[in-house]
C-alpha cells in the first residue's frame, strides 16, 4: 500500500476543484482496501472513498485519507438460454463496461452509454438516463463493511433504490465501500426508446431494424449535443435532482406558468429543474470563472479557475431564485464534501 501526503485532488474529480487530500491512496484489492482502512482506524483519519469523482464537489481540503477505488474485473457467473448474471470490479468504467456489454450483444445497459464514473458508484444514487435506471437491470453487490472489514452482500431490496437514491446515500451512509457489481442482462433486447429525443435521432438515421448499437449511439448523440464534456469544462453532470411536487401545486403554478412541464412522479409530478433554472433567469450565466451551462440550465460548470466554494454559492443563489419564483426547493444530486 502506498499512501501520499499532500496531494491535489484536481485530476480526481470532473469539476477540476483544486483541493488537496491530507492524505491519498488507490487500492486495487480488497486486500488493500482493507489495509488502507485499518491504518486510517490507527491514525483516527477520516475516510473518503472515490471512485470518478464525477458526482461530488470539493469544498475543502480533505483532512484524512482518500482512498480512490480501482478493482478491476469482468466475469460472467451465470449463463442460461436468455440471460447472464456478470460480476463487475468497482473500478471498472462505467462507460467501458457498457461498450464491453454491447461487444458481446448482451442488452440491458445501452440507455445508460455515457454516463462517467465507475461501476462501484453507479448503486449509490441508482444512475439513469433516457428511461433506464441501474436498477433494472441491478442482481447484487459485495462491500466490505469499514467497521468489522466483513464482506457483505446487497440484493436489489436491501439497496432500496428510488429516483437518484439507494440505502447508502441514508441509513448506511459512509458505512461500506462497493467492491463489486452484478447485472444480469439479456441475450434479447427489450427496447427504450420512448424518449422523444431518441426516437427523434432514431427517425433521422432513418433505423428500420433497432439494435441496441443504435439505441447506445442515439444515447450518446444526444448526451454530445447537451452536456459539456468535463475533460473541456468542469462539471458534474445534473446538479440538482428534478423535483416532485403535490398534483395540487403543480395544477395552480399552471395557472400563473402555462408551459410548466411535468411528468408523473413517485407521490406527485416531476417537473424538470432544467426548466425551472432556466426560467429564473440562470442559463448560461457566469459569475467568475463558474457559470450555469449554456444548453443545459441543470449543469453547473467550473471554466478553469472556479473554486469549490464558489460553485456551493452560485448553487444557492439557483435554488434561492427558484425558490421565490415558483416556490420549490431544488435538492442537489451533487454530494458536497
Ligand atoms: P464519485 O463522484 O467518485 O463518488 C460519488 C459518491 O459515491 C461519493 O459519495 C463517493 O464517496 C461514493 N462512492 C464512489 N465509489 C464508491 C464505492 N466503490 N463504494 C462506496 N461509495 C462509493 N448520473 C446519472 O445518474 N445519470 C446521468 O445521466 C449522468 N450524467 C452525467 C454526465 C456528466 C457529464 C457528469 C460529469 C456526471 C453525470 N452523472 C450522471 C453523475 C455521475 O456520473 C454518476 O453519479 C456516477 O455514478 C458517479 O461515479 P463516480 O465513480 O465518479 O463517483
Ligand atoms: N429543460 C429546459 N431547459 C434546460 C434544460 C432542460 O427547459 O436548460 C427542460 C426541457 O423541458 C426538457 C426537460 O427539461 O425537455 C428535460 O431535460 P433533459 O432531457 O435534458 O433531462 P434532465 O431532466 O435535465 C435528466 C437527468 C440526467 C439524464 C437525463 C436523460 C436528473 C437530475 N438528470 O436530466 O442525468 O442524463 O435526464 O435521462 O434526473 C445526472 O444525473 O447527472 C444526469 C445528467
Amino acid at each position: 500500500m502506498k499512501i501520499q501526503e499532500n496531494i491535489s485532488l484536481k485530476p480526481f474529480n470532473t469539476f477540476g476543484i483544486d483541493k488537496k487530500a491530507q492524505f491519498f491512496t488507490k487500492s486495487s484489492s480488497v486486500e488493500e482496501l482493507k489495509e488502507a482502512l485499518s491504518w486510517a482506524k490507527s491514525k483516527n483519519h477520516s475516510i473518503l472513498i472515490l471512485g470518478g469523482g464525477s458526482n461530488i464537489l470539493l469544498t475543502k481540503d480533505f483532512q484524512g485519507l482518500v482512498i480512490k477505488v480501482e478493482l478491476k474485473g469482468i466475469q460472467v457467473l451465470l449463463e442460461d438460454e436468455n440471460h447472464l448474471v456478470v460480476e463487475v470490479g468497482a473500478g471498472e468504467i462505467w462507460h467501458d463496461w457498457v461498450m464491453y456489454a454491447l461487444e458481446k450483444n448482451w442488452a440491458g445497459l445501452e440507455n445508460l452509454s455515457l454516463i462517467p464514473g465507475t461501476v462501484g458508484a453507479s448503486p449509490m444514487q441508482n444512475i439513469g438516463a433516457y428511461g433506464v435506471e441501474i436498477k433494472e437491470v441491478f442482481h447484487s453487490l459485495t462491500a466490505l463493511n469499514k467497521e468489522t472489514l466483513e464482506m457483505e452482500t446487497f440484493d436489489s431490496a436491501a439497496c432500496k433504490f428510488g429516483y437518484r437514491e439507494s440505502v447508502f446515500k441514508h441509513e448506511l451512509k459512509d458505512q461500506y465501500i462497493i467492491t463489486s457489481v452484478r447485472f444480469r442482462l439479456s441475450k434479447t433486447p427489450h427496447f427504450h426508446v420512448e424518449y422523444g429525443a431518441i426516437q427523434d435521432v432514431l427517425r433521422e438515421k432513418g433505423i428500420e431494424e433497432l439494435s441496441i448499437r443504435d439505441v447506445s449511439e442515439a444515447v450518446i448523440q444526444i448526451r454530445q449535443s447537451k452536456l459539456p464534456d468535463p475533460k473541456e469544462i468542469g462539471n458534474a453532470g445534473s446538479f440538482f435532482k428534478n423535483p416532485t411536487i403535490p398534483a395540487g401545486q403543480f395544477e395552480k403554478l399552471k395557472l400563473d406558468f402555462p408551459n410548466l412541464p411535468g411528468y408523473p412522479g413517485e407521490g406527485g409530478v416531476k417537473v424538470p429543474a432544467g426548466w425551472l433554472i432556466e426560467q429564473a433567469g440562470w442559463k448560461g450565466k457566469r459569475l467568475g470563472d463558474v457559470g450555469v451551462h449554456a444548453k443545459q440550465a441543470l449543469v453547473l460548470v467550473n471554466y478553469g479557475k472556479g473554486t469549490g466554494e464558489e460553485i456551493k454559492s452560485l448553487s444557492e443563489q439557483v435554488q434561492a431564485s427558484v425558490r421565490t419564483k415558483f416556490g420549490i426547493e431544488l435538492n442537489p444530486e451533487v454530494n458536497f464534501i
